[in-house]
């Protein structure tokens, strides 16, 4: 299976995937019977490297390759200028290394007009770029406000021919850091950052870091249904299930190693108030991803709805919490979390 077909088959398995219980579910937040706010003053703007955005969450990294992926990101982009949202684009490695920039063209950004966009690639690929420079030409393909450099050890061990030489990949994000021209962000995909490597990479220069954390899309399952030959090399396709930690506990341990850092949420967010909950626990920012893939495959339209969905839960729990802004949102909010579900 080539790199194109693989990430065709992310979307698909992907589309098929139910989300199992959420970590935030756990997390409950102390209700104001007076709030004393009203409803329609409270303020969900905020901004992306100096860019503003009209809520604190974004669109999280999807499809960046197969050519599908340009109507995906089309009416993700769409929605996204329409409402004044920030959006990542999935990696764009298929674009670098076969010269195919489908989906990633101008168009992206033509599409989102001045919203604040972020460009995607492996940090594991790193290697293999001739010069770091080369992630010049994925910044200008869109003209991008921030890299986005992910971690996906886990993801790639499952596929048949995954990169699964980690060593040293610290030192390629540190010359990415010390050469990129935009503020750099490192994320998971879905197991959630530990605090060692969190600390690596802070003090390798990078700029924010995105736990995406266990709890939505899980590609351990999705290599695993892609790749027939993985089953023979293990017990069961369960095995990994629980591996990782969840957005509540790599967020938590995160920002109790590192305050100061800037930290974005991902990993599991179904509502706004599951955003809320990740702001109350120190995300500054909270991406969403496999929630809004299936609207993305539907039309701008049901990627607005779900959006201002997300808007009008985020403004509700503000309301409830009795807070006049997002940017408000901290620790003292969360009323308990529990142990087990
Ligand atoms: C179909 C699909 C493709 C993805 N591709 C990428 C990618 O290319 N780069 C990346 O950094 N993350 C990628 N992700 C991971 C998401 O950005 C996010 O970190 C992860 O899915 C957890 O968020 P969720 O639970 O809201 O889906 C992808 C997710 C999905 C669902």
């Amino acid at each position: 299976m080539n790199n194109l077909e693989r990430k065709r088959g992310h979307i698909e398995v992907a589309l098929e995937q139910h989300s199992v219980r959420s970590c935030f579910d756990r997390v409950r937040l102390k209700h104001r019977a007076l709030p004393n706010v009203s409803l329609n003053a409270i303020h969900l703007e905020t901004d992306f490297f100096g860019k503003p955005a009209v809520a604190p969450f974004f669109v999280s990294s999807m499809t960046g390759g197969p050519s599908e992926s340009e109507r995906i990101n089309r009416h993700l982009a769409e929605a996204c200028n329409e409402l004044g949202i920030a959006m990542g684009v999935g990696s764009q490695r298929i674009s670098i290394q076969e010269g195919n920039v489908s989906g990633l063209t101008w168009s992206v950004r033509n599409a989102i007009g001045e919203r604040p966009l972020f460009a995607n690639f492996g940090a594991v690929n790193l290697p293999q770029l001739d010069t770091i420079q080369d992630l010049g030409r994925i910044l200008d393909s869109i003209e991008a406000d921030a890299l986005i450099l992910h971690l996906n050890p886990m993801q790639e061990v499952f596929q048949s021919s995954g990169d699964t030489d980690w060593r040293n990949i610290i030192d390629d994000i540190a010359q990415v850091c010390a050469w990129s021209p935009v503020p750099v962000v490192v994320k998971e995909v879905g197991f959630g950052l530990d605090v060692r490597s969190a600390k690596a990479l802070v003090a390798s220069g990078v700029d924010v870091l995105d736990v995406a954390g266990m709890g939505g899309t899980r590609f351990a399952d999705i290599e695993i249904a892609l790749n027939p030959e993985i089953h023979e090399t293990l017990s069961s396709e369960s095995v990994f299930d629980g591996w990782g930690y969840t957005t509540i506990e790599s967020l938590s341990m995160i920002k109790g190693a590192l305050p100061q850092t800037t930290c974005w949420a991902s990993g599991g967010i179904r509502n706004g108030l599951d955003v809320a909950k990740s702001m109350c626990l120190g995300a500054s920012a909270v991406g969403i991803a496999g929630k809004l893939l299936r609207p993305a495959t539907e039309s701008t339209e049901a990627v607005l709805t779900t959006l201002r969905q997300f808007m009008n839960e985020l403004r509700i729990s503000c309301f409830g919490l009795g807070v006049e802004s997002s940017k408000d949102l901290n620790r003292s909010h969360i009323f308990e979390i529990t142990d087990t579900d």
